[in-house]
């Protein structure tokens, strides 16, 4: 199976108006006309989604979190189904951010399953805080992999999306250092073979990306030497023009 490859830009909490989110994204919708060979897919902030998808259909829609229940007294979540029957296709699930307020594998876990439950593509996140000497932190990428992805069976593993994104990497960690192309291959590479070990041939398909302060100036490394299927952007996606640079540059 041919991987196609895909760039995801994670706003986050941002920005603070609807017009302001639809400048953003009809910037990006007009730069990006002539992309063919791979997805665009923008996760703004869920209320944010309906106007947004009306201006292009050439950008997908991602959320950035839901809950795994499909509708009941849960005050203040938003279910897969609402998302799905919104329009949306992907959504974002154990971010740093959301696990740093304390949501845990088990959680991401039941998120994953309702996702794909409903028809949402998981993108599914994690990643360490820091490495250490003795490579703790493989043990605890293997333990997010494999609690992440309890009952998942060898038939929807393919349609996960797998986002590699360190977390001392992140632009918003306080003394973040730069991820090179080669911590990203290591982890991918890491990655895969947990995956084919839980899942066989089947884990080949799996679209594994990587996510930590990408810039114009180093995507091509991490989809080149660095291994990934794609790219998830957080800062540089709030600027047109910077994550028409990265798209481009995945296109090309
Ligand atoms: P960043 O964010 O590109 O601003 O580092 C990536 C992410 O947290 O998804």
């Amino acid at each position: 199976m041919i991987k196609t490859k895909i760039v995801i830009g994670n706003w986050k909490m941002n920005p603070l108006t609807p017009k302001e989110a639809e400048k953003l994204f009809s910037g990006v919708a007009k730069l990006v006309s002539k992309i063919k060979k791979i997805e665009v897919v923008a996760c703004p902030p869920a209320l944010y989604i309906d106007k947004l998808k009306k201006i292009s259909r050439k950008i997908s829609l991602g959320a950035q979190n839901m809950f795994w229940e499909e509708s009941g007294a849960y005050t203040g979540e938003i279910s897969g189904e609402m998302l799905y029957n919104l329009g949306v296709k992907y959504v974002i699930l154990g971010h740093s951010e959301r696990r740093a307020l304390g949501e845990t594998n088990l959680e991401v876990n039941k998120k994953v399953r309702a996702a794909l439950g409903v028809g949402l593509i998981p993108i599914f996140c994690l990643g360490e805080k820091e490495r250490d000497e003795n490579h703790e932190y493989l043990n605890f990428i293997k333990k997010q992999i494999e609690e992440g992805l309890v009952s998942i069976s060898k038939d929807s593993i393919s349609k996960i999306i797998i986002a590699y994104e360190p977390v001392w990497a992140i632009s918003s960690t306080l003394n973040r250092k730069n991820a090179t192309p080669d911590d990203s291959r290591e982890m991918i590479v890491f990655i895969r073979k947990i995956l084919s070990d839980k899942f066989g041939k089947n884990a080949l398909d799996v679209r594994i990306i990587y996510g930590g302060s990408v810039s114009s100036k180093d995507a091509l490394g991490f989809l080149q030497e660095g291994g990934a299927d794609g790219l998830l952007v957080g800062k540089n996606s709030l600027d047109a023009k910077k994550f028409v640079e990265i798209i481009n540059i995945c296109e090309a």
